[in-house]
């Protein structure tokens, strides 16, 4: 199984976002093969559940672990179940880099997002500071460390996690496709220490992922998907993407 995770950020504006939702039911793959989980703004979930259609599902970008209180601007998991989502991200590099979402939240959100039978998809990876200093791979082994904390493998099995180099973001140039397989083959062996023969659900790649290269990524050995940025916020983009992992799954 394949994943495609669109995650839209704040690219869209709300008409943008309720279009988007309606015309992905345009696109055909098999679902047997391939997942397309649309990831829009909180403010277009409403759109998401009245127009994101089977095979289609989608989920969220961010969520608070409380379930109700006095929490400003936060959304709860039930906020996220009452709309119908399956999914929700967590620990994103940009929520961790300019809003100071520490280890501590990220674990919290995760441990939250299972007891509410939403699946994570937790983010990981390094700077391009700790990659040229030779620190990759144990900078993300910590933060799996500290984020899968406490959980049993049962756990783990329900978590997506994705491996999004921060450089990588935004960027316009992925990661290699080697250097990709090699830190999701360690991710896997990371965690099945952590938690004794504990297998996440699927470790996807994330960073500069478009049309032109996904074919790269769909074909390297240990990369059940991409989460994508930009690249899922325009339809045609979107469509060639599942179009290319259709052909290449
Ligand atoms: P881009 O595909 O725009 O590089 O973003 C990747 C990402 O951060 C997905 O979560």
């Amino acid at each position: 199984m394949k994943y495609i995770l669109a995650n839209w950020k704040m690219y869209l504006r709300e008409f943008e976002q309720a279009a988007l939702c309606r015309r992905a039911n345009l696109i055909k793959y098999d679902a047997k093969k391939l997942r397309l989980v649309l990831c829009p703004s909180h403010f277009a979930l409403p759109y998401a559940k009245n127009f994101v259609k089977k095979p289609n599902e989608y989920g969220a970008q961010n969520f608070f672990w409380e379930s109700r209180g006095a929490f400003t601007g936060e959304a709860s998991p039930q906020d996220l179940t009452d709309f119908k989502c399956h999914y929700v991200i967590i620990g994103h590099s940009e929520r961790r880099t300019l809003l100071n979402e520490t280890d501590g939240m990220v674990r919290k959100k995760v441990a939250a997002a299972l007891s509410a039978k939403l699946t994570p998809i937790l983010c990981v990876g390094e700077t391009l500071d700790e990659r040229n200093s030779g620190h990759a791979l144990e900078r993300v082994r910590e933060e799996l460390r500290e984020d899968l904390k406490g959980l049993t493998a049962e756990e783990i099995k329900r978590i997506i996690v994705a491996y999004e180099p921060v450089w990588a973001i935004g960027a316009g140039q992925p990661i290699a496709p080697t250097e990709a397989v090699e830190m999701h083959r360690r991710i896997r062996e990371t965690i099945g220490e952590i938690v004794h023969g504990a297998v996440p659900q699927a470790v996807i790649y994330g960073g500069s992922v478009d049309a032109k290269n996904v074919r790269d990524f769909i074909i390297a050995e240990g990369v059940d998907g991409c989460l994508v940025g930009g690249a899922s916020t325009k339809f045609d983009s979107l469509k060639q993407i599942v179009d290319i992992v259709q052909k290449y799954s």
